[in-house]
């Protein structure tokens, strides 16, 4: 496991929303005056929704306050993965950050980078990787760099659309995949390992008496045990554990 590793066990899901939000905005504000903008990809399902709510209150409480605003002008939001379905369906990861963040704060619309999920799946993947190349400059070889990616942990040990014996898991040349997910009988659409390890920064968000098992495998079990998050090691960045202590419940 990386040495840097870090974890921090708060005592619930409101103060992991509010660890989640707080490191949000010291990585956007840190980024912002080194390299004049924040490129963060943000993580799906269910955890996450508190974090972005709260970013948002965070900006509706800084009216008045400009020092207390994030630097929405320059924070760029891509996304770690997507289901493989139109921005409007519920289960849209898109759609649950547009309705709990990204409608609520003034960052400018070509600053939100959508996975195309309603097209084929591979197609998707496609124009996904097209869009990252473009924005990062990035050449064959090159690997984008993002100043943070959040992610969140499945019951499975997957993380963004990397589940346990998927295809994707292999995937070491390109950037985004197509992901055939045998238990969902679907495609997702994912970062795979070489993007998110070489993020500057890793956040995982884990809540829940249901994730402490998987969260103790994880962290704390044998290395070889193949859950793709263990092999979530950002080369030369940070990992960030942030969990609640109904999920750390088991940890030594
Ligand atoms: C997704 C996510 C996925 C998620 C985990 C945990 O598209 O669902 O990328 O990796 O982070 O499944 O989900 P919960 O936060 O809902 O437990």
């Amino acid at each position: 496991m990386p040495e840097k590793r870090e974890i921090k066990i708060v005592a619930d899901g409101v103060e992991l929303n509010r660890a989640a939000a707080d490191e949000f905005g010291r990585c956007a504000r840190a980024a912002v005056a080194t390299h004049g903008r924040f490129c963060v990809a943000l993580a799906g399902g269910s955890t996450p929704r508190g974090v972005y709510s709260l970013l948002a209150q965070d900006e509706a409480d800084a009216k008045g306050h400009p020092s207390e605003h994030l630097p929405w002008d320059n924070i760029h939001v891509f996304f770690g993965d997507e289901r493989h379905v139109p921005p409007e369906d519920p289960e849209s990861n898109y759609r649950m950050a547009r309705e709990s963040l990204l409608s609520l704060v003034p960052i400018p619309s070509g600053n939100v980078y959508r996975i195309a999920a309603e097209l084929e799946a591979q197609a998707a993947a496609l124009q996904y990787e097209d869009q990252l190349r473009q924005f990062f400059q990035a050449r064959l070889n090159e690997w984008p760099r993002f100043d943070l990616i959040l992610l969140g942990m499945g019951p499975d040990g997957h993380t963004a659309s990397l589940f346990p014996e998927s295809p994707a898991l292999k995937e070491n040349s390109r950037m985004v995949a197509a992901n055939w997910v045998e238990k969902f009988k679907s495609y997702r659409i994912t970062f795979t390992f070489p993007v998110l390890n070489h993020a500057a920064a890793v956040i995982f968000l884990v809540a829940g008496e249901s994730k402490s098992r998987i969260l103790q495998a994880v962290l704390q079990g044998a290395e070889n045990a193949a859950y793709p998050c263990q092999k979530i090691q950002p080369a030369e960045g940070r990992l960030l554990w942030i969990v609640d202590k109904d999920a750390a419940k088991l940890l030594a």
